[in-house]
């Protein structure tokens, strides 16, 4: 399974297939790399397992399938009057919001979603409001695939002909409505026709790195070595990494940023060897109303990703386990944040201000 995206193909991570009454299709990314599948989701509990089992998953892409996942969740309801949909709205949105704590993107989506609803109550039919919700949903969705292409275009500057980036995770089109966001900055500085190395952590306990980054990136032709997490530190001391680049699940108003599991360790092992670490992020994933990282919700997952991972035991029976799926790094290690409106340095006290979406 190689060769099936060049520099300018669309991954369609997810879309929405017919008009109110169709369905959410998305890549089950749980099956690859091995299995190429796209299953389609016709019921909101179908929505919430495709979330809750990283079926879709990454920040950008968790929003966009939410905002979806409230259009199936009205289906239900089409032919009722208008009060019974704002009801059956209220009841999804809550519902959809439990499936993962911690990308912001999930809460900014269906946050968006009520909004629209709420300036459009008592100007239209039930019909026509669930299109025009409908259309919202797919605003969102294309809206993150331009970000993304603006976000790899600033981007790319940072990257120096000859670079080895590593990365942690996966921020790429996966985990985007299409192209990514630690990985649009590498693709948009190939299409610059500059040379670049990925080096891909594989991303325990999961292995996102393995299973998806390294796919996406082979698909693309981009240069990539994979390596287990604990081998980041001698790639780095020997001199391989120019620049460390990884996506984000939520960021504090002060710049301190939740992303995957081990992505704190990445970050200090980058000051450790003078290595610039840098977050790429839709201004979507800032949280502004939390002025640090301590008060970032931070998901622990099913003790079993550690003990069977893959459908192997490799650990012992009724072993204690501690699965946080994300940490957060604090602002000081990062050397600024790739977004759509420009890279943002330090000191983040001042520069991220700028960002906020009332300013
Ligand atoms: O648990 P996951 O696979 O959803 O975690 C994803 C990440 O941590 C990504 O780095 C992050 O969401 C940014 S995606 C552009």
């Amino acid at each position: 399974m190689t060769g099936r995206l060049d520099q300018n193909t669309s991954l369609r991570t997810l879309h929405w297939q017919g008009g109110v009454d169709g369905q959410l299709v998305l890549i089950d990314q749980t099956l690859l790399p091995t299995e190429f599948r796209e299953i389609s989701c016709q019921t909101v509990e179908t929505v919430w397992e495709a979330i809750k089992a990283l079926r879709v998953r990454g920040a950008p892409a968790i929003g966009v399938a939410a905002a979806y996942g409230v259009c199936v969740g009205l289906q239900t309801v089409l032919g009722a009057d208008e009060a019974a949909l704002h009801r059956r709205l209220n009841d999804v949105v809550t519902y959809l919001a439990t499936s993962r704590p911690t990308a912001v993107n999930l809460f900014w989506a269906l946050d968006r979603m009520r909004r629209k609803a709420e300036a459009l109550r008592g100007k239209h039919s039930p019909a026509e409001l669930a299109r025009l919700l409908l259309a919202e949903a797919a605003t969102i969705e294309e809206e993150d695939r331009q970000t993304c292409r603006e976000l790899g275009r600033h981007g790319a500057s940072l990257l120096a002909d000859g670079s080895g980036v590593l990365t942690h995770c996966n921020a790429g089109g996966l985990a985007t409505a299409d192209y990514g966001t630690a990985l649009a900055v590498i693709f948009a500085a190939c299409e610059a026709g500059r040379k670049v190395h990925v080096y891909a952590d594989e991303t325990r306990p999961l292995l996102q790195g393995a299973r998806l980054t390294a796919w996406e990136l082979k698909e693309r032709g981009i240069p990539v070595t994979l390596l287990c997490d604990s081998m980041a530190a001698q790639v780095m001391r020997e001199g391989r990494v120019q620049a460390v680049i990884v996506g984000a699940d939520r960021i504090a108003a002060n710049g301190d940023t939740a992303n995957k599991i081990g992505t704190y360790g990445v970050a200090i092992l980058a000051a450790h060897h003078h290595i610039p670490f840098y977050v790429a992020a839709p201004i979507s994933t800032f949280d502004f109303k939390l002025p640090s990282g301590a008060g970032i919700p931070i998901e622990h997952r099913d003790s079993r990703e550690v003990t069977h991972g893959f459908g192997r035991q490799t650990a012992p029976d009724g072993i204690d386990v501690y699965n946080p799926a994300f940490d957060v790094t604090p602002a000081p290690l990062i050397a600024g944040f790739i977004t759509e409106r420009g890279v943002i340095r330090p000191p983040f006290a001042e520069t991220l201000v700028r960002l906020r979406p009332e300013s």
